[in-house]
């Protein structure tokens, strides 16, 4: 056999990388702590060394060992290719169109300027990766370099298991994310896979190569911030949240999104960020106005904006807790507040307990993790009842996703779940519950987005103006107008200005099924028409129909089926079935192992009639999936969006929709029954 010959065998080379160099300007990954058994330890090393060429065995195990030890997993830092990584042009790649723009998407996710820790593949919160280690990185680039038009690369939590004969409409990539055996799925048997290489953490867009920066979140933290505001504030449709404070804290890969998001809604917020570094980088961005680490003079600072009604985004460089501490012995007026620590990853260093700095926090972590747990649990405490306070006092309290009140239910206060059982849910609501969940999914409003593959700032300005164009008409043509469109259009209009832009030129629209289809097929017939290069379309997980999480996205489907994940398994089976280039299936995105079975789709605008048909079906299907299940779950926008979609189906497309009984009949039934 002829081992030099590519086309038969993809491995690493047998030379020696380099020593990997780290630029100090560049954050890195907390330790995540080495607690394997020494069989384990045998077990991850020689898991690492499968991708090794026995030539360096010797001298790569006991580097190995030493990642393993010093920073609790084996990322194989030698062969991360040197320097800055970017998502380049689509043409400068090798491959066939839709493996050159899976090779932006995955750069574009390791740029210094975008990822959170860029050495350790982690894009986002805090333990997202792109795939587990530089070795999968090197083979996934090397299959997309060599794939043909009718093979499909799978690969299994970041290790790309192969690349297989299949056809042209299949899906080019076909990804799963630490999907785990039901008795399994828990965080220490996660992590423990994690420690053995054998299991990738994909978060949602980042384990599906989709992320686009943080400009993702601005635009759905806007959209949650201005319904916030109407629902609990009674603002209309037409208002904004001028003159109003809204707390939280985090200025991380998500949560860095919150300054920007509520100046562009015109409000005022102070949020806390215990890491020096996350926060100025959020100042240099220019997504933050002002910090300190003075609440004296940070208050004043709200007042002075309070009074002027104007608007402004404050960092406080210190801990929630105190925050919130401040908050209530000042008795300072807080109409909307939230919080978005990491919490979904609370004991792995996601969240700072008060009375230590993030430094000594992250040393704690490596040196003692029961102590560090315990002062976890005792600050999560803290923080609940000082925002149960606040709340008495007014303030408006929502969970971000994050899976804050899950965390505090784990550090001992079980009365924060309804009937003490978080499957009833909690006593404050999620964001998804009460805002995201009925005024956006279940109308199909949800995170679409695309990326110019080119590059080039043109295009995106082409797509701005196209996208917007589409959305002002139908908002115009709709017959009872929505407050959805309305936000739409104005993101749309202001969003060159807003200059929202990290990395490739992105850009995210929660726009819904209708939108959706008739942008893509006018990018689709551009990019034929030579107005723009390719585009690859994409949404986040968190959606219409990607996700299934009774803690966040189906937090309001009330029928029972919030506990199952058919609706996720549906969606992603049907965008393969239906010719996404690229589909993907996770779990524990956004809240963690075990809460959420998540799952996303890439596809690729080429231009052709093909890509036309597969915009019809698979875009079509992906949100429609969704609004069937809400609808079946009763969900009356769901319902009234399912039917409008019957009937433009005219017999192309049925939903089953549900019988509703008469209001207190089933109850009436069922007290009689078991009162004889
Ligand atoms: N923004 C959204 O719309 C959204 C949606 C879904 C989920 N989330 C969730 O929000 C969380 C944050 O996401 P991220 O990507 O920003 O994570 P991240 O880890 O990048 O950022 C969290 C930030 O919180 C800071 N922090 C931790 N403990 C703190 C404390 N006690 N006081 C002050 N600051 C503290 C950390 O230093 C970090 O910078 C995640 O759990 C994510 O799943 C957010």
């Amino acid at each position: 056999m002829n081992t030099s010959n590519p086309i038969l065998e993809i491995k690493l080379p047998d030379e020696l990388p380099e020593n990997p160099e780290f630029d100090p300007q560049y954050r890195r990954a907390p330790n995540r702590s080495f607690n394997l058994s020494e069989k384990d330890t045998i077990l991850a090393l020689k898991n690492a060394l499968r991708y090794i060429p026995k030539n360096l065995h010797k001298k790569l195990a006991p580097e190995f060992l030493n990642e393993l030890k010093t920073r609790g997993r084996i990322y194989g830092y030698r062969y991360r290719p040197k320097g800055a990584l970017i998502g380049k042009p689509q043409e400068e790649y090798k491959g066939i169109k839709e493996g050159r723009a899976i090779q932006v998407m995955i750069d574009n996710n390791l740029d210094f300027d975008i990822a959170q820790f860029p050495y350790e593949l982690v894009t986002y919160g805090s333990t997202a990766q792109v795939c587990q280690n530089w070795m999968q990185y090197r083979l996934i680039k090397k299959y997309l370099e060599i794939m043909k038009e009718n093979q499909t690369l799978v690969v299994m939590s970041g290790h790309p298991l192969g690349l297989f004969p299949s056809s042209r409409n299949a899906p080019r990539v076909i990804l799963t994310n630490g999907l785990m055996i039901g008795m399994y799925d828990n965080p220490e048997d996660f992590q423990r896979a994690q420690a053995l290489g054998v299991n990738n953490y994909g978060q949602m867009t980042c384990g599906g190569w989709i992320y686009i920066g943080p400009q993702g979140i601005v635009h759905g933290t806007y959209l949650t911030l201005l319904n916030a505001g109407r629902k609990y504030l009674n603002r209309s449709d037409d208002e904004d949240l001028k003159g109003i404070l809204y707390i939280t804290s985090g200025l991380g890969g998500m949560s860095g999104a919150q300054g920007k998001a509520v100046e562009i809604a015109n409000g005022i917020t102070v949020i806390a960020e215990v890491n020096y570094s996350a926060l100025k980088s959020r100042f240099d961005q220019g997504w933050i106005g002002k910090y300190s680490n003075n609440l004296e003079e940070i208050f004043h600072w709200v007042e002075d904006y309070r009074n002027r009604k104007e608007s402004v985004s404050i960092a406080y460089h210190g801990n929630i807790v105190d925050l919130w501490q401040y908050a209530v012995d000042n008795n300072i007026k807080v109409e909307l507040a939230s919080d978005q620590t990491s919490c979904h990853a609370a004991y792995e260093g996601g969240y700072t307990p008060a009375g230590l700095t993030y430094e000594d926090s992250n040393e704690l972590l490596k040196k003692d993790l029961t102590e560090f747990k315990k002062m976890v649990d005792k600050s999560l405490r803290r923080q609940f009842e000082l925002i149960k306070i606040m709340c008495d006092r007014g303030t408006k309290f929502w969970d971000y996703g994050n899976s804050f009140l899950k965390a505090i239910f784990d550090a001992g206060v079980q009365d924060i779940a309804i009937l003490n059982d978080p499957k009833n849910g909690f006593i404050f609501p999620s964001y998804v519950e009460d805002l995201v969940g009925p005024i956006c999914f279940d109308y199909g409003y949800g995170p679409f987005r695309w990326v110019c593959l080119s590059r080039k700032d043109e295009d995106l300005d082409k797509t701005d103006i196209a996208a917007r164009d589409i959305i002002k008409e139908i908002w115009e043509n709709r017959p009872i107008k929505r407050g959805q469109d309305r936000d739409n259009y104005v993101w749309m209009r202001d969003a060159k200005e807003n200059k929202l832009v990290v990395g490739t030129k992105a850009r995210i629209l929660y726009a819904d099924g209708e939108g959706r289809v008739k942008i893509a097929l006018n990018f689709n017939e551009m990019v034929r028409n030579n107005e723009i290069g390719p585009v690859m379309l994409g949404r986040d997980h968190h959606d219409v129909s990607g996700t299934d999480s009774p803690f966040r996205e189906t937090s309001n489907i009330k029928d029972g089926s919030n506990i199952m994940a058919d609706m996720a398994h549906q969606s992603w089976a049907g965008n393969a079935a239906r010719g996404m280039t690229m589909v993907v299936l996770h779990n524990g995105g956004g809240v963690g192992t075990g809460k959420v079975i998540n799952g996303g789709f890439g596809l690729v605008l080429d231009g052709s009639e093909r890509v036309d048909k597969i915009i019809k079906s698979a875009l079509d299907w992906d949100v429609y999936c969704g609004i069937a299940r809400r609808a079946w779950a009763r969900n009356p926008h769901a319902i009234e969006t399912a039917n409008i979609w019957i009937r433009n189906k005219n017999g192309n497309g049925y939903i089953t929709i549900p019988e509703i009984p008469d209001e207190g009949f089933v109850e009436n039934l069922v007290k009689n029954s078991l009162e004889k």
